[in-house]
């Protein structure tokens, strides 16, 4: 092989956390004193490996500028889509010029600010042989129940089901086809992982930290702070 295997990040960051309920979108909410995605880009910077971070923006977004870290020669920016699919996407094409078919790309939500960045290391270190990739994932500790109507039909295999988490590792041309094609056939994507499985893959399971939670709800920012803060 004559060009070393690099590793790019893409962070979709173009959502406008309707869940959350305010009026700020939910990565530029403050969070132990920065905001929401000052510290999920600090984790990622953290990793050395990492040559660059795409970050899919709302094409219209007012915050971005005032944060210091936009200015880290490691960091770039592009324009978001409808889905969070589809922010995923464009920020794999605004990596075109620079990423190889064979490079790896590790996709982590804007949302998720607690992200270790030794659990990404551990990613990279567990998966950098794999052919497929593989995501970061958390075995369920409740007793899962599969439910329709209101009314439980069947409780499932606690040890056959899996919440995943990100960063999500996959080599660029497959997670690229991947999208384009499940977009493409209208599937419903909500991380990497899918698209890949659609594809046919099988990707690993990387055991995650419990703390990796993904803002979502108004109840996770204080959560949130206590993980930061108990570092
Ligand atoms: N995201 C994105 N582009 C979109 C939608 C979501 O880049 N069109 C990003 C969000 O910014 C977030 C991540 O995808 O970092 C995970 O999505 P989610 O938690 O659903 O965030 P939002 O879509 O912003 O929240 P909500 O669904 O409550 O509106
Ligand atoms: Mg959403």
């Amino acid at each position: 092989m004559t060009n070393r295997l690099r590793f790019w990040a893409v962070v979709p960051a173009a959502g406008v956390g309707k869940r959350m309920r305010v009026g700020v979108p939910k990565q530029y909410l403050s969070l132990a004193g920065r905001s929401v995605l000052e510290h999920t880009l600090a984790s990622l910077l953290a990793v050395a490996r990492l040559d660059r971070i795409m970050v899919a923006l709302a094409p219209t977004d007012p915050y971005w500028p005032e944060l210091a870290v936009a200015s880290d020669s490691r960091i770039a920016t592009t324009a978001g889509g409808k889905e969070r699919a589809d922010s995923v996407l464009a920020g794999l094409r605004a990596l075109a010029e620079v990423a190889h078919d064979e490079d790896w790309v590790l996709v982590h939500d804007a949302a998720r600010p607690c992200l270790k960045p030794e659990d990404a290391e551990r990613l990279i270190e567990s998966l950098c042989d794999d052919p497929v990739g593989g995501i970061l994932a958390l075995p369920s500790v409740d007793t899962l129940k599969e439910v329709a109507d209101g009314r439980i039909g069947a409780t499932l295999d606690r040890s056959r089901v899996w919440r995943a988490l990100t960063p999500q590792m996959f080599r660029y041309r497959v997670l690229r086809d991947a999208l384009e094609k499940a977009l493409a056939a209208e599937e419903a994507v909500t991380d990497e992982s899918a698209a890949v499985e659609w594809a046919g893959l099988r990707p690993r399971i990387v055991e995650g930290s419990p703390d990796n939670i993904k803002i979502t709800r108004p109840e996770d920012l204080p959560l949130a702070e206590f993980y930061l803060e108990r570092r």
